[in-house]
């Protein structure tokens, strides 16, 4: 099995065509950002539901001229199949991100959700068929756990959905496994437990918490805690989040359908959150003296979420490279510039 080190020069030495959904949104952007820095060919899909041209821009600063000439953008939506065939025309490997993400929104919005969620995800398989892709990797989710109670969350244990956003992921993952076995190419889901880092976005009512928070402790404005502060998540920084879709996309390994984890197996409660930001803030010379405000629970929510890596890391050689408090100082530079 390949090191990421290893995956990385071979790319270079032997550059690929990747399609990545999602693109303009904040883990497509910084899946964009490597690829091209490894000197890829990158085809990029999005509609700008929830991502930003402004994202493409800063990924436009951060690599060479002529990496940036290996991306071509489509403005496009994976609800319209045609969109997702041409797009995936003699592509390598997709990375697919595209979706509408939030458990609150999916509460809102159920038929939205569904639409983007389920409808394009199985356009994009279906087109991933068709152009005959070598390896499909998409975006699945912890919400898949759903109230399953064990911890850490095992891969083969999944509990009922709490939410309509929580159905069309596990649905993602029941149509990739079918799309697998039935025309025989390789589909790969990776789990993300609350991937955060720069280009996350910080606004609007379904914010993810820490750009939310960090923005919020950065204007002074307060901080609201949903429940007792006690509920649990696995937060990752999304450099591993990239790693791991690299690892998924090369592998060589021969299984046709496979889910895994994406997190660091770590469990960190809100209430050392709150702390673990604020201290981040204060290494960069923000004064926060603000404490939190605490709230009703919020409805769909799991308790606690904790993941067992150890199936990517035996079979992708996933090697998670941030923990928590390394990813949180890392991301503060950027919502220091940016919010505003
Ligand atoms: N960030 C996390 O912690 C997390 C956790 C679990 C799963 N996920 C999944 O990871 C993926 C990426 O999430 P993110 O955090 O980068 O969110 P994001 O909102 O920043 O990115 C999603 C991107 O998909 C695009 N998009 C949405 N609907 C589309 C459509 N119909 N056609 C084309 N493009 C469309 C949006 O415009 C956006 O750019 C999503 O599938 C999400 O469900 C994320």
């Amino acid at each position: 099995m390949k090191k990421f080190e290893q995956v990385k020069s071979d790319l270079v030495n032997s550059p690929k065509i990747w399609l990545v959904t999602g693109v303009a949104g904040f883990i497509g952007s910084n899946l964009l950002e490597m690829l091209l820095k490894l000197n890829q060919t990158v085809v990029g899909l999005d509609n700008f539901a929830t991502g930003y041209q402004k994202n493409l821009d800063e990924v436009k600063g951060l690599v060479t001229a002529q990496q940036w000439a290996g991306f071509r953008f489509i403005e496009g939506d994976i609800r319209d199949f045609d969109t997702c065939l041409g797009a995936s025309d003699s592509v390598d490997y997709i990375l697919h991100q595209a979706a509408l993400g939030s458990v609150p929104r999916s509460i809102a919005d159920p038929i939205t959700t569904n639409s983007a969620n389920i409808s394009g995800h199985l356009n994009m398989l279906e087109a991933a068929k068709q152009n005959q892709v070598t390896s499909f990797v998409y975006a699945a989710s912890s919400s898949t756990y759903g109230d399953h109670p064990a911890l850490p969350k095992v891969e083969e244990s999944i509990g009922n959905p709490l939410s309509p956003y929580a159905v069309t992921k596990y649905v993602n993952e029941l149509y990739a496994d079918v799309y697998a076995r039935t025309y025989g190419f390789k589909c790969t889901g990776l789990r993300y437990f609350n991937v955060f880092g720069k280009r996350q976005d910080p606004d609007g009512a379904y914010a993810a918490v820490i750009p939310k928070w960090t923005a919020s402790m950065i204007k002074g404005e307060t901080v609201f805690i949903n429940g007792d502060g006690e509920t649990s998540r696995d937060f990752s920084y999304i450099d591993n989040a990239v790693q791991m879709n690299l690892l998924a996309a090369t592998s060589s390994d021969d299984a046709k359908a496979e889910v895994y984890n994406m997190a660091v197996g770590d469990r960190t409660t809100l209430n050392d959150l709150f702390n673990s930001i604020k201290s981040a803030l204060i290494t960069n010379g923000v004064s926060v003296e603000l404490e939190p405000e605490y709230r009703d629970f919020r409805a769909g929510d799991v308790r606690h979420s904790q993941a067992d890596i150890s199936k990517g890391k035996s079979k992708l050689g996933y090697d998670p490279e941030f923990p928590i408090q390394e990813g949180i100082l890392a991301a503060m530079p950027w919502y220091l510039k940016n919010v505003q």
